[in-house]
């Protein structure tokens, strides 16, 4: 496994790779990396003939200073995992080689639409960031499958809309979440929770649940309602429980007019902020 920081570096292994008829599959990440990334990691070395994962913390889809300066860093540690799990390139390039200033970056896409629910309106210009960076990576390394886990569901959403808009020939995969064995999914920030938060953290998965053993039997204002209700007992503070249309992120009332649904949560367990999600209609 190669550790290349330069755009072109990068290129020039990648080039050699197509060049012998190679396929590419690549994984955006900003590092922290657990085993629900390796999931993806697998999936791609099962795919494509190279895996390429990227480390990079993007300062464009942190609305706070501060959070982005105390996002974990250990490329060590992620490069230690990564060649275990069959990766072949990774490229974890500094700012100035994402963003340097004789290029413009930014993308000429309108998601507004997409962006008006959930993470949206509680992380202003997140999502601009994050597509921009994406579409910056795609652009570098050119891959035949981008892989991205459904556990971002908001995220993989506005990136497949905008490798449709403007007609990308990178094919998105979406993975499944890993869940800890009681339900909580796997995210960097679990370390973070406080010892005797951990095990209460298994109500968001239960909220999820029922939410989908009741969706068709009782409103989905009913039952944001109660998700709300269950997931605001102490340590908990939701920002958010909304069941959507899994494509357009709207709210939705009549599950029979829409083909996926989906049930999105954000939840403070404490300081940590966790989000979730269920499909509880369809198939991405
Ligand atoms: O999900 C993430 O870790 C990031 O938003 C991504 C997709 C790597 C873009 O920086």
């Amino acid at each position: 496994m190669k550790i290349l920081k330069s755009v072109s570096g990068i290129r020039k292994a990648l080039a050699e790779e197509i060049k012998a008829g190679k396929t590419i599959g690549f994984i955006p990440t900003m590092g922290a990396l657990h085993m629900g990334h390796m999931s993806l990691i697998q999936k791609s070395v099962k795919e494509n003939d190279i895996t390429v994962t990227s480390v990079f913390v993007n300062p464009t889809q942190f609305n706070q200073k501060e959070d982005l300066d105390k996002y974990p860093r250990n490329l060590k540690a992620d490069a230690k995992l990564l060649k275990q799990f069959g990766c072949d390139y990774i490229f974890a390039p500094g700012v100035a080689q994402i963003y340097p200033k004789k290029i413009d970056t930014t993308v000429k896409l309108d998601i507004d639409h997409l962006t008006q629910s959930m993470e949206g309106p509680n992380r202003p210009g997140h999502f601009v960031g994050v597509v921009q960076v994406v579409k910056r990576l795609l652009d570098i390394l050119e891959p035949n499958k981008l892989y991205m886990g459904q556990k971002d569901f908001q995220q993989f959403s506005i990136i497949d809309y905008m490798l449709k808009k403007l007609k990308m020939k990178t094919k998105l995969r979406v993975c499944p979440i890993i869940r800890e064995e009681d339900g909580l999914a796997m995210s960097s920030r679990n370390v973070r929770l406080a010892k005797k938060h951990r095990p209460l953290c298994t109500v968001i998965y239960k909220t999820l649940i029922f939410t989908k053993e009741n969706l068709g039997k009782k409103t989905t204002k009913y039952l944001e309602k109660k998700a709300m209700e269950r997931l605001a007992e102490r340590p908990f503070n939701p920002e958010y429980f909304e069941i959507v249309d899994g494509k357009t992120m709207e709210k939705i009332k009549n599950p029979d007019n829409h083909k996926l649904i989906v049930a999105c949560t954000a939840v403070w367990a404490g300081k940590v902020r966790l989000i979730d999600n269920m499909i509880l209609k369809g198939k991405v």
